[in-house]
């Protein structure tokens, strides 16, 4: 099995990437490091923590990383994120306290040490601001060759940005760190909202959830609920919400569920389309591709397979 690293700011549909990885057969999740975006670190971890036990995985270990992005000197939770994944992160839900705490080894640390202990085994999906993957790269460049892959939620080709016109949030979070992830040389993935913007879910699937009877059930439905909501309010015309994390642990796992194009990505960091990822224009001609990016995805496999595997994890 693959070894998995899941790289959160625990808000909705990154808890729905916790649940689609424990559901999943062919990956481990080894750890999970925390980073911040939709939540303050803190409470990023702490979501983790209560979330692996919701699910029934005590087991799974929890790092906490940097809490502000690189070039900056803090960070506050804007007021977007708060009103669509609620002001705790998960939807508003009251989770009990963690029986656990988080480990003491940082994210980063934990990053850097499973890259030379697992190798082409190990994938890392970061879905928030990819702060800590890109301060692991400089402290320890060698685990770019290492890993087999970084698969992310963050950026847009082809569709506009959803904080700024040219802006994703996990992007617009860090600008600075995803564009030196890009341009490490890391094999990365981009799955941006060209893909997850297809893949909806309804207030007719979580209560799928909800009708297993369990504690788990209930709580995910109560939890997506709020998102589903938040969507409708932010946008109406879309018909569901956005499944936007939960999509790349999917093509980590099954990179067939989608059509992607090999470029060498960059990110405007300080240009007219700041926050924008881009077509690195010096590696362009590059026959050597280290990024592939999301254009198609087979919605219905997706989403039958997100269902079928979150629905078992938590009916049992
Ligand atoms: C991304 O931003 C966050 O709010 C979500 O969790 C997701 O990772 C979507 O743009
Ligand atoms: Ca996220």
């Amino acid at each position: 099995t693959k070894k998995m690293i899941l790289d959160l700011d625990t808000g909705v549909d990154d808890a729905l990437a916790i649940a689609l990885a424990l559901g999943s057969p062919e990956v481990e999740l080894i750890g999970i490091t925390g980073t911040y975006g939709n939540v303050l670190v803190e409470q990023g971890v702490r979501n983790a923590l209560a979330l692996t036990e919701l699910f029934g995985h005590p087991e799974v270990k929890v790092y906490k990383g940097l809490s502000h992005a690189l070039k900056r000197d803090g960070f506050e939770v804007e007021e977007i994120s708060a009103f669509i994944h609620g002001k705790n992160g998960i939807g508003e839900v009251e989770l009990p306290e963690p029986t656990r705490t988080i480990e003491d080894q940082n994210a980063v640390d934990f990053i850097i040490e499973s890259a030379h202990k697992y190798g082409k085994d190990l994938v890392l999906v970061p879905t928030g601001p990819q702060t800590n993957i890109a301060a692991a790269i400089q402290k320890d460049p060698s685990i770019v060759d290492l890993v087999d892959a970084e698969v992310l939620m963050g950026g847009a080709l082809t569709q506009p940005g959803n904080v700024t016109p040219c802006s994703e949030a996990n992007i617009h979070q860090d600008p600075y760190a995803a564009n030196y992830v890009f341009r490490s040389g890391m094999p990365t993935t981009m799955v941006g909202l060209d893909v997850t913007l297809q893949t909806l879910l309804t207030y007719k699937d979580t209560q799928r959830w909800r009708a297993t009877g369990t504690d788990a059930g209930q709580k995910l439905a109560d939890i997506t609920d709020y998102y589903i909501k938040a969507y409708e309010t932010t946008a109406p015309k879309l018909g569901g919400c956005g499944l936007h994390d939960p999509l790349a642990v999917g093509v980590a796992i099954d990179p067939t569920l989608v059509n992607m194009l090999d470029i060498n990505m960059m990110v405007d960091v300080d240009g007219p389309s700041n926050g924008r990822t881009i077509g690195d224009p010096d590696r362009l001609n590059d026959p050597h591709k280290t990024s592939k990016v999301c254009v198609g995805v087979d919605v219905d496999r997706f989403l039958k397979m997100f269902m079928d595997r979150i629905t078992n994890l938590v009916a049992n």
